[in-house]
């Protein structure tokens, strides 16, 4: 809701043209308040903020651009919006929903900066007061000023009072640290630690074009720093992230963005040359083009998603890659009617998640998931599941696979599917990734989010009958 005395219609009155630090903060600030407010997921509140920013600094002409800076400051506010939010929201009058959200997410970013960049903490406070004026917040702009030079002079002890708390320390929702303490007691603070780390880029390479080993050496070539993830034979990982424009290869589909774990899919399910694949819930085809590059001959993939916009961004991906599938849009829960009835060999489920295992690729997770949503997921998850297994031949395979860390979502729903399924068996890890660092969770197995990748749940499972 907004603060009446603070709204303004937007524009700035000042005659003098923001600088890149005022504009950063601004659109920070409104992609924040989008997240926040309208519940719009960080990439779609960028997207728009980070053009509006761009246009204003055409505008202005001035050199250089701030697309990079308002994506890291947006991210990086988002990541820890739980830890600064209670530190610094407490010294305005009206901490809560009174406070209009753009002026709340401006502090949030201000504070960010101090906390988690090397600008000058002045400058910083000097650009949020411009950035206030920039909101529309002409009449907040003193007390932006007051708000970050008291909390300049008090920092130390509202972050230590902040930090008293384990889920604000962590700059997570209470809910889910108890969830995740419930399920990885052991493992928790370094979940938690994870969660907020940086991961790295990580590419996967198409091994039938190119060894991950000479692009290695390409990388090196044009002095990128990479390296091999150790189990996961097509991944490699950049030291330092770079546009996908100037990765070699990345044009002509030689390489994708794609962590570790989610490369694990197509290694896990493995398809033989020849055989009929389902890729269950395939937007936007990230394990689709994984599927097709890994078998060693051509494959028939059929890739399902109900969402017709997404399923657009498949085609798209697969041109890349010169690759092929059959696309379909369709509700894979409801009755097959898209299915020529001829059965699958094997189906890689991808279930819809609450993708708390990719938080740190995704921090606006933290803010936009509800203890309450948890549910929601597994009912649909063991939908999805039931209305997937008809489809696959006796002696097939599907691989049930989410970015969850929740067992709500992983192993209880395979534990209640199996329970009515008796002709459906949990095959054990293959053996090329039994090194890998795999958690035993029910009938299936987790990876947590760290060194070797976003966290991901797998279990599959075979059908009864001949294997072929
Ligand atoms: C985790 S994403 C899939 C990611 C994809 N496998 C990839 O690697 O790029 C889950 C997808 O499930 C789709 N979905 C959700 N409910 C569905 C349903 N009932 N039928 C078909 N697709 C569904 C969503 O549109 C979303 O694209």
């Amino acid at each position: 809701m907004r603060n009446e005395r603070h709204a303004r219609p937007h524009g700035r009155p000042s005659s003098r043209p923001p600088g890149t630090a005022t504009l950063v903060l601004s659109g920070a600030a409104r992609a924040v308040a989008a997240v926040l407010e309208e519940g719009q997921s960080a990439d779609a509140a960028l997207a728009a903020q980070v053009a509006e920013a761009m246009e204003a600094l055409q505008e202005v002409q001035q050199q250089g651009g701030p697309r990079g800076a308002i994506q890291a400051v947006t991210l990086g506010t988002l990541r820890w919006y739980l830890r600064l939010a209670p530190a610094v929201l407490p010294l305005l009058a009206r901490p809560g929903a009174q406070t209009d959200v753009r002026l709340r997410a401006l502090l949030a970013c201000a504070v960010h900066q101090i906390e988690y960049s090397s600008h000058a903490q002045a400058t910083t406070v000097a650009a949020a007061v411009d950035a206030a004026r920039l909101l529309g917040l002409e009449r907040a702009a003193g007390l932006v000023n007051a708000v970050l030079r008291r909390y300049l002079r008090e920092r130390v002890a509202l972050l230590a009072s902040a930090d008293r708390d384990l889920a604000t320390r962590h700059a997570h929702p209470a809910w889910l640290v108890e969830a995740l303490r419930a399920a990885w007691p052991a493992e928790l603070e370094q979940l938690l630690a994870a969660n907020n780390a940086h991961p790295p880029l990580a590419l996967r390479v198409d091994l039938s074009r190119t060894r991950s080993v000479d692009y290695l050496q390409e990388l090196a070539a044009r002095g990128l720093a990479g390296e091999a993830v150790s189990g996961v034979p097509t991944a490699v990982t950049l030291s330092h992230p770079v546009p996908v424009a100037e990765l070699p290869g990345f044009a002509e589909g030689r390489v994708s963005v794609q962590d570790p774990s989610a490369q694990l899919a197509a290694l896990w399910l493995a398809p033989l040359p020849g055989e009929r694949v389902l890729d269950a819930c395939a937007a936007p085809g990230g394990k689709a083009g994984a599927l097709l590059e890994i078998a060693a001959g051509p494959i028939a993939l059929t890739a399902v998603d109900n969402d017709a916009a997404r399923l657009e961004r498949v085609g798209e991906n697969l041109k890349r890659l010169g690759r092929e599938a059959k696309l379909l849009q369709a509700d894979l829960c409801g009755p097959p009617d898209w299915w020529d009835g001829v059965p699958f060999d094997a189906i890689l489920l991808d279930a819809p998640c609450s993708a708390t295992g990719v938080i740190r690729r995704h921090p606006d997770i933290k803010l936009l998931r509800r203890a309450a949503d948890i549910a929601g997921f597994a009912a649909r998850q063991l939908l999805l599941l039931r209305g997937c297994w008809p489809l696959l031949r006796p002696g097939g395979r599907l691989l049930y696979a989410t970015c969850s860390v929740l067992p709500a979502e992983n192993a209880a729903v395979v534990r209640a599917f199996l329970a009515a399924t008796p002709e459906a068996t949990v095959a054990p890890v293959p053996e090329p990734l039994a090194g890998l660092p795999l958690h035993p969770c029910g009938p299936g197995w987790q990876l947590l989010p760290g060194a070797a990748g976003d966290g991901f749940y797998y279990a599959c499972l075979h059908k009864e009958g001949e294997a072929r």
